[in-house]
């Protein structure tokens, strides 16, 4: 059965398609020469790259189309991480590539104190769609940065304050002032990582228990639990912390910590205890802004923060981010308190603006229905996987949390991995959240449709029994 209708708008009129034009024809001679490095070029290039983060020795990526990436051997992989959940709209989206092609004629890069069109026109556009009295933004450079922006706000709206609060199993960067807000510095993934290793550097955060139903951390069931993890923030905020707090950071849905969805009552029951002890409840919305189907998390969960934090997807694939801060909030001053030479990409702008009228005029729709229809389909595969233990699903946030049995609930962290190397081999790019291996993440760019869902699932389906039964 196919719970959901096909779409009734066409993909290609939302831009999703290539021009027909082959890349040969057009290519700059160093293009060709960068995307003729031979086998032996690369080895020795490579010793010169370092990375900080991710995998090594996965495919070597040459160019993508739609929701399809394709590797030097010409394979082809469906992206269901979206590179880094950023790729709304697909990889070579024709109507972004267009539109920056064409501001590019005129304008890049300009100094933030300078006042440019693009800038006004994103602006007053993100004031619009936020929630409440949410009105005035301040961009910047990417999410990390973000976050930061966000608690120098809260921190300068609470003086006098210190400390800041987040949840268990949160990832909210690795600056050294988000690092240390993010389950890499903690002992959640079985061991010390890498943002343990600066301790030093990095600020300490207050942690609270996160609505992780599935596995409560505080060992309750949803059915009598009475919001205890709530309770747990009200009662940190009682007794926990010296003075003020500077603010609350919270990811409406817990992405890298393990595709965790929270009770809406959840969030309702922080917003009142935050607005209760005057504490600024920021949400950092970089991995759910349009992802959820909705433009903000704020609306889904019909909860309003202080501040969203944008950042990811928001530019569309080019490097930008955002803060958006309620009316009530002292903003920056423009004395240097924050400054960053490419936080006013006009580039960046246009592609956001643009991406925010695509998502208008249909992929919205489309990221819900595509997510509901995932939701359907994966439930129906669960009667025949019943090591799919958890399926959570919100717009085309998807995560399965794999299981030995579903009454014991075991993690199954290894064949998590597994699955999702098999899938690499079968052509498709799964994610897997960080703090355990045994959650499969499939978040394809917006614009897949439903004969690509089937293709995804089909290819899951492979991995799941290869991998499962064995
Ligand atoms: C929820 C969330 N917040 C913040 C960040 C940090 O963003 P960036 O990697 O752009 O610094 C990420 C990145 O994965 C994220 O998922």
């Amino acid at each position: 059965m196919n719970p959901v209708r096909e779409k009734s708008f066409n993909l290609s009129e939302l831009g999703r398609t290539l021009p027909s034009v082959t890349r040969k024809q057009r290519m700059d001679p160093l293009l060709e020469k960068i995307f003729n490095l031979s086998d032996a070029d690369r080895a020795e290039c490579a010793k010169h790259v370092m990375l900080g983060g991710g995998t090594r020795g996965g495919p070597v990526i040459v160019r993508g189309e739609g929701i399809r990436l394709y590797d030097t051997t010409g394979k082809s992989y469906i992206d269901c991480t979206s590179q880094s959940w950023a790729m709304y709209l697909g990889f070579a989206n024709e109507a972004i590539n267009r539109i920056v092609a064409e501001h590019m004629q005129s304008l890049s890069h300009v100094h933030q104190g300078f006042d440019t069109l693009p800038r006004y026109y994103l602006a007053r556009k993100l004031a619009q769609l936020a929630p409440g009295d949410l009105n005035r933004v301040s961009f910047t450079v990417g999410g990390g940065p973000a976050i930061e922006a966000a608690m120098k706000i809260a921190y300068k709206n609470t003086q006098p304050s210190r400390d800041f609060i987040c949840l268990y199993d949160s990832y909210h960067g690795t600056t050294l002032g988000t690092m240390g807000a993010s389950w890499i510095s903690t002992r959640s993934a079985g061991k010390l990582a890498g943002g343990s290793r600066f301790l030093g550097l990095t600020r300490p955060f207050i942690r609270v228990p996160n609505p992780y139903c599935y596995r409560c951390p505080l060992g309750l069931s949803r059915e009598n639990c009475s919001l205890a993890c709530a309770q747990a923030l009200r009662v940190t905020l009682e007794k926990g912390i010296a003075g003020n707090v500077a603010g609350l950071i919270v990811e409406p849905i817990q992405a890298s910590g393990g595709q965790i969805i929270p009770p809406k009552e959840y969030l309702q029951a922080v917003r009142r205890i935050c607005d209760e002890f005057g504490v600024p409840l920021i949400f950092d919305e970089i991995q759910t802004y349009a992802r959820i189907g909705r433009f903000f998390a704020a609306e889904y969960f019909d909860v309003t923060p202080d501040i969203i934090v944008l950042g990811k997807g928001f530019g569309a694939g080019l490097p930008i981010a955002a803060i958006i801060i309620s009316d009530r909030l002292t903003g920056f001053e423009q004395d240097g308190e924050e400054l960053h030479t490419f936080a006013n990409s006009s580039v960046g702008q246009v592609a956001a603006a643009k991406q925010i009228e695509l998502l208008e005029n249909g992929i919205l729709d489309n990221t819900a229905q595509m997510g509901e229809y995932l939701r359907a389909r994966l439930e129906e595969m669960r009667n025949e996987f019943p090591e799919m233990g958890d399926i959570r699903v919100a717009g085309l946030h998807v995560g399965i949390e794999f299981v030995r049995d579903p009454r014991s609930k075991e993690p199954l962290n290894a064949e998590g991995k597994a699955i999702r190397d098999e899938g690499i081999k079968l052509g498709v790019i799964f994610g897997l959240a960080g703090v355990r291996t045994n959650v499969l993440k499939i978040k394809p760019p917006l614009i897949v449709t439903q004969a690509e869902c089937d293709e995804i699932l089909d290819k899951l389906r492979s991995a799941m029994t290869r991998v499962l039964r064995r």
